[in-house]
């Protein structure tokens, strides 16, 4: 019944009002606080303080002369644990909004009306406009597509993609799609498919701008053979090296590396246990990652991100590891050719040996032939001679 009675009085105060007189505008950033401002004459002697967004309540709270809240606020779903007013300074005049979280869905006009024992006052028109800038954007790349992509803007934001060096226009074919969330916010998406042989030693360049703020992704994209199980990769920083910056180095695009945080030009880097034994540590942010004793599974996609705060550079190279184990067979293969050459030599060796000692036991037993046939003459002839 209680409640009843508060929706009626709320409701009932809203058509009363009129809501008229001066307009003003208030920016909030998406999903921060943000406070909508209203004075009224205090008597010191508790207020009603209702406010609406056209006809929605938002918040009808009743105040007595102890500061604390002795009524009811009901608010629209909506609205619901996401309003509050500054219990402390009510009495004194201050009935202003503090609404929390918001999103492209609060945005409108909203009024406070404010009831003393003495006086029903009514505030001018307070037009909420809420802006969320682009945060983070991403690039990604996929052989001949690179797409690009960022969250939560609002209003809605533009994308432009150019190349550098600057590319034939005609080799370049985009689709941007733009969608609001339930929230209001706009997610944008953008594919540029790569047509002709221009995937190599070009920076595509995707920017993407808000009505507060613009955020540009860079992506270089190079394909580089390991000679042997070790490789140097190297990464783009931009062209004027700003202070502070972080670049994080990752394997297929998600399992991360390195880590380096450049912080007034001082360096510092958290290298994943994984990669421990394969991370040739001496970093310096411009020095690229050199990785060591690379198996097969380590082949693939190796990025560096280089994050500044209105910039991100992503250095794409695809590592392709000429096998450890390739490296081995033909080892294997040569040791045992040699091994078999060996052998046979070595068995030559005992064979050619074991004929020479054959021959010259044939010879031996020839020549031992020879003297027993000379003995037997000359036990003949001398049995002849006899
Ligand atoms: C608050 O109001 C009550 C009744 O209206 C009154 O008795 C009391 O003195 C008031 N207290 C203050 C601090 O004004
Ligand atoms: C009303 O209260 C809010 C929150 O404490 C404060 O920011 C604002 O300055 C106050 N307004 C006036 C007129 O005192
Ligand atoms: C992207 O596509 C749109 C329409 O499809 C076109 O107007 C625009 O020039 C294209 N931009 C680039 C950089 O190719
Ligand atoms: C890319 O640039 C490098 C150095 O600037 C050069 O050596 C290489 O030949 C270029 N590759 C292609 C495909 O143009
Ligand atoms: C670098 O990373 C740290 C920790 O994630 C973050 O607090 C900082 O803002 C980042 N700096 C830049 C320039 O992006």
């Amino acid at each position: 019944m209680a409640a009843n009675e508060a929706l009626l009085l709320c409701s009932l105060l809203w058509i009363v009002s009129s809501a008229e007189g001066k307009e003003f505008t208030v920016t909030c950033l998406a999903s921060e606080d943000c406070t909508l401002p209203c004075q009224f004459q205090s008597d010191g002697r508790g207020a009603r303080i209702m406010w609406y967004k056209k006809k929605t309540i938002v918040s009808c709270t009743r105040y007595g002369n102890t500061s604390f809240v002795v009524g009811h606020n009901s608010p629209a779903d909506k609205y619901k644990g996401r309003t509050g007013l500054y219990a402390d300074q009510v009495l004194e005049g201050n009935a202003t909004l503090l609404l929390r979280n918001v999103t492209p869905n609060d945005q409108g006009k909203y009024f406070c009306i404010t009831m003393t024992a003495p006086r029903t006052d009514e505030s001018g028109i307070i037009s909420l406009v809420i802006k969320a800038p682009v945060r983070e954007i991403d690039i990604d790349f996929s052989g001949d597509v690179v797409t690009c992509a960022a969250e939560g803007i609002f209003p809605a934001p533009t994308l432009t993609w150019s190349t550098d060096p600057p590319a034939d226009a005609q080799l370049l074919q985009n689709k941007t799609k733009a969608q609001k969330n339930k929230y209001g916010f706009y997610d944008i998406q953008s594919s540029l498919r790569l047509t002709g042989n221009i995937t190599t030693n070009h920076t595509y360049v995707c920017s993407i701008t808000s009505d507060s703020n613009r955020k540009t992704a860079f992506l270089k994209a190079s394909v580089l053979a390991s000679a042997g199980s070790s490789v140097k990769i190297s990464c783009s920083l931009p062209r004027t090296v700003p202070q502070s910056f972080n670049v994080t180095w990752r394997f297929r695009r998600s399992h991360p590396i390195v880590s380096i945080s450049v912080v007034d030009q001082r360096s510092q880097a958290k290298v994943w246990d994984q990669w421990k034994p394969r991370v040739i540590t001496n970093f310096s942010a411009s020095g690229g990652l050199h990785l060591h004793s690379l198996k097969s599974e380590h082949q693939g996609a190796y990025t560096c991100e280089v994050n500044t705060p209105e910039e991100m550079y992503v250095t794409w190279t695809d590592v392709t590891v000429t096998e450890e184990s390739k490296t081995f067979t033909y080892i294997m293969v040569i040791a045992g050719l040699s091994y078999f050459l060996f052998l046979s030599y070595v068995t030559l060796g005992i064979l050619g040996y074991r004929i020479r000692q054959l021959e010259s036991a044939r010879r031996q037993e020839e020549q031992t032939d020879g003297t027993s046939v000379s003995l037997t003459e000359a036990v003949n002839s001398e049995v002849t001679e006899e």
